[in-house]
């Protein structure tokens, strides 16, 4: 990311500020974005020093058309989709995003997230709570945890992320070294904050939120993110778009990006001993091309 001073970097996942204190040391002005009011609180506090040049707007990223400054005409120069949850977030007992911590069933990135965790296992039918487990969890799995999920719920419905946690346990048993819940978690956490569509949103909005020439880096932590990242700039980044039944490729009305890097970039070894949770990110890199004449 050119971070040098006069550029304006949209920062649409702040977390804990750590990305957009590198940008605003290197000169840039930053708007950081983040639905949730406490990783607000917390980056203003972090990074006050930086005065005028570091705003904050609370929502999600799906709206990024909606921020006053954007819909005033301004395009940035940058924009980074750090995706997921904060490691604050994580190890927030009260906010019950972790399998590993007693905490209400809540897990919601912030008040624009639809439905806690408690409302999905314990009003969501058999069928969907499967599904979801399944898809964002990639959890083998699902239905025999749903089925245990619906069992425990009509004795006593769910309230901690301990009872879930145990209940997961007892109905797919302990292998290895990964907490037997870790995917019933990620799922559930996807489908509570509507992790996927927000994605999607935020992608189709980047031609209209980026000047020409900006640069859009995305890091995901999960394949389905890192799929749908991928498959958006594959078609962006193609000039031309062939189908069998044509008799030559046509041009791709589409076309709007270069790929800065071919494939995903992921940590080194040294970065992910250094940062463990780091171990399954991919970024990926492009830049907006101008518009055809
Ligand atoms: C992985 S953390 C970002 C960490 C950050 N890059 C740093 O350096 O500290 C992701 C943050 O993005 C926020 N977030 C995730 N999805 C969001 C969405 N759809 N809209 C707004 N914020 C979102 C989360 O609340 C969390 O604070």
């Amino acid at each position: 990311m050119d971070a040098a001073p006069g550029k304006f970097i949209i920062d649409a996942t702040l977390g804990g500020g750590g990305h957009s204190e590198i940008f605003l040391k290197a000169g840039a002005t930053v708007l950081g974005i983040d639905r949730d009011p406490e990783a607000l609180a917390h980056a203003r506090a972090r990074l006050s020093e930086f005065g005028a040049r570091f705003s904050t707007w609370e929502g999600n990223f799906s709206g990024l058309c909606e921020i006053p400054e954007i819909q005033q005409g301004r395009q940035a120069d940058g924009l980074l989709l750090d995706l997921g949850v904060s490691s604050r977030q994580l190890d927030s007992a009260i906010r019950g995003f972790s399998f590993m911590r007693e905490g209400p069933l809540d897990m919601r990135m912030g008040p624009s997230s639809p439905h806690t965790a408690a409302e999905v296992v314990n009003r969501w039918d058999e069928a969907e709570i499967t599904r979801i487990l399944f898809e964002f969890g990639e959890e083998p799995k699902a239905r025999r945890i749903a089925s245990a999920i619906v069992k425990q719920r009509a004795i006593k419905p769910f309230t901690t992320t301990l009872e879930l946690a145990t209940c997961v346990e007892l109905a797919i048993g302990r292998h290895g070294r990964t907490h037997p819940a870790t995917r019933a978690f990620q799922a559930i956490r996807m489908a509570v904050n509507e992790e996927l569509e927000s994605l999607a949103r935020a992608l189709s909005a980047v031609p209209s939120v980026l000047k020409p020439g900006g640069r859009l880096l995305v890091i995901t932590f999960h394949s389905l993110e890192d799929r749908m990242v991928k498959r958006f700039l594959r078609h962006r980044a193609a000039p031309f778009i062939d189908d069998p039944v044509w008799p030559e490729p046509r041009p791709n009305p589409d076309y709007q990006f270069e790929l800065l890097a071919r494939k995903a970039i992921t940590p080194t070894a040294e970065e992910t001993t250094l940062n463990p949770r780091a171990r399954s990110a991919k970024l990926r890199v492009a830049r907006l091309l101008a518009p055809m004449p």
